[in-house]
């Protein structure tokens, strides 16, 4: 099996490539350096060369406060660029994978979103993510939607990395404590991923480590896993503006997955104790 994962030099794209190569599947890793998404006859040219039977796109504009500021280059990656990876998927025949996010959610109630709910993004960003989608389904019927939050993995910048160095520097840290959901390993996404690229059991999806924290609780735990004294403070959203708004419950209904016949992942605190093993 061949794949195509773009993005490659992300978070998730990096540890999709090393999950595929553990598997035997010949992976090509392509990111903006060899193919800018925007470029619509770069896109064509490196899916018709490599010919993939699965192209896994995890490549988007991720500065979500950004976004806000820069709409029209958020729209041109995670739109435009989304379009033109779907339709030279279809054009090559190849089935599409799209990671999508928490964010298509405006995070109102208290219950994890199911897929079927209806989307309403509350900021620019998770409206871009919502467009590629819709963009996805509208190219190719062999496509599957994976919607994911809190993502953390060893290449790039994330969450734990930045409470961890934050715990060394400071005594006291705040964080808000109003927002819910659950963290994503990469690599355990990246094994999820793969096994869903073998079936032909296509659809909207959505996953996440078990469980759901608050960012609050998610920096508490950082901090006593990795043996730091550092005091976390509980604050709400209010007291901590950001330039994209964030939905307050970013939980996700996982019930599909085991519908389907995938694994749910591994609780979140087990898959955070792993990635402190693997930055040390
Ligand atoms: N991070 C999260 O918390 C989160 C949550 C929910 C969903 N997601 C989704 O999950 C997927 C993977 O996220 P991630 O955290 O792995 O993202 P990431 O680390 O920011 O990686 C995204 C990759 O896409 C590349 N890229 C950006 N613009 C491009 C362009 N014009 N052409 C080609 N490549 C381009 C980036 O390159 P540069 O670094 O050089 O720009 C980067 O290597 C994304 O689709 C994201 O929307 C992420």
């Amino acid at each position: 099996m061949k794949i195509l994962v773009t993005g490659a030099k992300g978070q998730l794209g990096y540890d999709v490539v090393k999950e595929g190569e553990k598997r035997g599947f010949v992976m090509i890793g392509s990111d903006v350096g060899d193919c800018d998404l925007r470029d619509e006859a770069a896109v064509h040219k490196i899916v018709n060369s490599v010919r993939p039977d699965i192209v896994i796109h995890c490549a988007a504009y991720t500065a979500v406060d950004q976004a806000e500021r820069e709409q029209e280059l958020c729209y041109d990656v995670n739109v435009n660029g989304t379009k033109y990876v779907a339709a030279a998927a279809a054009a090559v025949g190849a089935k599409l994978i799209y990671i999508s996010t928490d964010y298509v959610f405006d995070g109102t109630g208290d219950a994890p979103h199911s897929v079927e709910e209806v989307k309403n993004p509350v900021n620019y960003y998770g409206l871009t993510k919502s467009l590629g989608e819709d963009a996805v389904m509208a190219a190719l019927e062999r496509c599957f939607i994976v919607r994911i939050s809190w993502v953390f993995g060893s290449n790039g910048n994330n969450f734990v990395k930045t409470m961890a160095r934050l715990g060394r520097e400071k005594e006291e840290l705040s964080v808000v404590s109003d927002q819910i959901g659950a963290p994503t390993y990469t690599p355990d996404l990246a094994a999820l991923i793969l096994d869903m690229a073998a079936t032909e059991k296509y659809g909207v999806y959505h996953a996440a480590n078990s469980g759901f924290c608050s960012w609050y609780d998610f920096a508490v735990k950082i901090m006593e896993l990795s043996g730091l004294t550092a005091k976390v403070k509980p604050i709400l959203t209010k007291d901590y503006p950001t330039a994209a708004a964030r939905p307050r419950n970013s939980r996700l209904d996982q019930t599909k997955l085991k519908k389907n016949g995938f694994s749910v992942l591994p609780p979140w605190e087990d898959a955070l104790r792993r990635y402190l093993t693997v930055l040390k």
